[in-house]
């Protein structure tokens, strides 16, 4: 299994719209493919038909498997010939990983102060035991489905928090696709990226994580947008990786494909969908040589 995540912590710049198509591909090509949208604002799972009304609460999604312990597999759902999901939650939102102590696990022990001690000093064992703490649930869960899919790939919402944390720890090997603009503030995103994938790191020398490389989305064929490719190329090449060579231009079939719940295989891509294609063989010819 190859697990690859799509971050970047600006909005906007096409994570999920790249994360939709190459899945598709993948799968089209007789691929395996699991999604997991761990975005709280669900777009992928909408876009998909996985998430029909953004409060239901009920329908299993990454959120139960994180937050209340579901089995990962009672949360996945078949959409397609080799394509299955994990809905994502708005819950998300807020949360930032199990609370260390919740506080009807302290009442519970009220008048017994002995067994309370004993209760947590068991509990912040757990807590820092990798086979068992909170930072690697995604990673133990993920581990019981692997075998069953030759790429698991994750949406991620526009931030360096908690989910970008959890996402960076989920597997053994860590691919990471940059989608981002030709612009300056590129720069800055890319930099900062690196710097939490190091911070990771550090505290886990065993945790491999590579960059595949960055995507540059909504390419404008333009001066402006050529100096900047060739700036992105500097800061990529200084954090290790490099640029696709496929570019993905800006097109309006994107957003109406979002907008009809269409994925970009139904006749209307045209040029945008040549050029997933060629992402798609770079991506592949990438991840097999890593
Ligand atoms: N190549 C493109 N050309 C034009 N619009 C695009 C392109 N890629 C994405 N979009 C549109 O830009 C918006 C943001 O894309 P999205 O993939 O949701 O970004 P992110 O997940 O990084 O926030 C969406 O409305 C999407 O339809
Ligand atoms: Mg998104």
């Amino acid at each position: 299994m190859n697990f690859v995540a799509f971050v970047n912590q600006k909005g906007g710049v096409g994570k999920t719209t790249a994360c939709r198509t190459l899945s598709s591909m993948l799968a089209k090509k007789g691929k395996k493919v699991l999604v997991i949208d761990l975005d709280p604002q669900q777009t992928l799972s909408i876009s998909i038909g996985a998430v029909n009304d953004r409060f239901d609460y009920e329908t299993p999604s990454i959120y139960s498997v994180l937050a209340e312990d579901l089995p990962i597999e009672q949360s996945i759902f078949t959409t397609g010939d080799n394509y299955d999901i994990i809905r994502s939650d708005n819950r998300l939102y807020s949360y930032n990983g199990e609370g260390i102590f919740r506080v009807d696990e302290v009442l519970a022990f009220a008048d017994d102060p002995i067994g309370l001690h004993s209760y947590m000093m068991n509990k912040c064992k757990r807590l820092t035991d990798p086979s068992t703490d909170d930072k690697h649930k995604l990673r133990r869960q993920i581990k019981r489905i692997a075998e069953y899919y030759d790429f698991i790939l994750c949406d991620t919402n526009p931030d360096l928090g908690w989910v970008l944390t959890t996402v960076l720890m989920s597997a053994p090997v860590v691919n990471l696709i940059v989608p981002a603009f030709a612009e300056d503030s590129s720069r800055e995103a890319i930099i900062a990226l690196d710097r939490s994938i190091k911070t990771i790191m550090a505290h886990d020398l065993s945790q491999k994580i590579n960059i595949l490389g960055v995507l540059l989305t909504k390419y404008e064929n333009n001066n402006l947008s050529k100096f900047y490719r060739e700036a992105l190329i500097e800061t990529s090449e200084a954090i290790g990786t490099s640029l696709f060579n496929t570019v993905i231009p800006k097109s309006v079939a994107v957003p109406e494909a979002m907008a009809f719940k269409n994925d970009l295989f139904d006749g209307r891509g045209g040029t945008i969908l040549n050029q997933y294609q060629k992402f798609c063989d770079e991506f592949l010819e990438r991840i097999e040589n890593i």
